[in-house]
């Protein structure tokens, strides 16, 4: 069903119980000064006790092009795109993520179940930066970081994340199904962009799954943020979302049919998920069809 699917408040109210349910039940318990999860922790040091890496660093090439683009994108092998891409596009988030969590209450001083759940799917995005981090080691990218943040940007992403709930979920839930759709689309191009290194392209794909469980569910945590009214906004806001977002990243329209993904946006429905990632993430119940 789509993810637009009407809900009362009600209905609403007991799927913020029910996520919330999910999310200790998947994260643990929240390490606040770490900005962790203790699942999640254990997860990623599976990772790093089991490292594959290439054979094929990619190196300068990345380098050179990571904050700003100085070779010529069309010059750039796919795998340095996709590389320097994922570093733009995470470091978006990172920035987000860092202002928004300086606005938000721990989770031992939240008054509201709101407040809860969102301090967890901070703790969240930041273990997806990890893992990100993670992916960059397998291409032999050690060390790679997100700072400093240019303050003005930073302010800006304060000013957002103090506006009033219902101003802020359109856009929120916009930018996760942003991410969600990229996710998606970088799935199905592993095996032409790595695919000649299985063990590489098998690993990105799990790190990539880890994170994109999250991203689906937070999709239908922040749908389940927005009235009628949201729900409307929302749906205006994918289009002009999507032109400015991968409109600024030079790599976004060499990897991908930037249109098509806004499409699949638009449209987007759970049954276009695949049952292992649908299986262990969170739907909203007024969006999957009962049982
Ligand atoms: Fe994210
Ligand atoms: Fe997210």
């Amino acid at each position: 069903m789509s993810i637009f699917s009407p809900a009362t408040a009600r209905e609403r109210e007991e799927n913020f119980e029910s996520y919330w349910r999910y999310q200790q039940r998947r994260d643990g318990e929240i390490l606040e000064d770490a900005k962790d999860l203790s699942e999640k922790r254990k997860s990623l040091v599976r990772f790093q006790a089991n490292p594959v890496r290439t054979r094929r660093p990619v190196g300068d090439a990345f380098h050179r092009n990571y904050l700003t683009m100085r070779d010529a994108p069309r010059s750039l092998d796919r795998r340095t795109l996709l590389l320097t891409f994922l570093y733009k596009f995470a470091r978006h988030e990172w920035i987000g993520i860092s202002a928004a969590w300086d606005e938000t209450p721990t989770v031992a001083r939240a008054a509201y179940l709101i407040d809860k759940i969102s301090r967890y799917h901070l703790a969240e995005e930041f273990c997806h930066m990890r893992l990100f981090q993670e992916m960059f080691r397998t291409f032999g990218l050690e060390g790679v970081e997100w700072g400093p943040l240019p303050k003005r940007t930073r302010q800006l992403y304060g000013a957002f994340a103090r506006l009033p709930g219902p101003v802020v979920a359109p856009p929120a839930f916009v930018s996760e199904l942003m991410g969600l759709t990229v996710y998606l689309q970088l799935d199905t191009m592993l095996d032409g962009i790595v695919g000649d290194e299985p063990e590489v392209r098998d690993r990105i794909r799990e790190l990539l799954r880890a994170i994109m469980t999250d991203e689906l569910s937070h999709v239908g945590e922040r749908r389940n943020f927005m009235g009628p009214i949201g729900l409307r906004a929302a749906r205006l806001m994918v289009r002009p979302m999507f032109r400015a977002f991968f409109g600024g990243i030079p790599e976004a329209r060499l990897l991908f049919d930037t249109r098509q993904m806004r499409k699949d946006a638009e449209a987007f429905d759970y049954s276009t998920i695949g049952p292992d990632v649908l299986s262990v993430s969170w739907a909203p119940s007024y969006c999957t069809p009962r049982p």
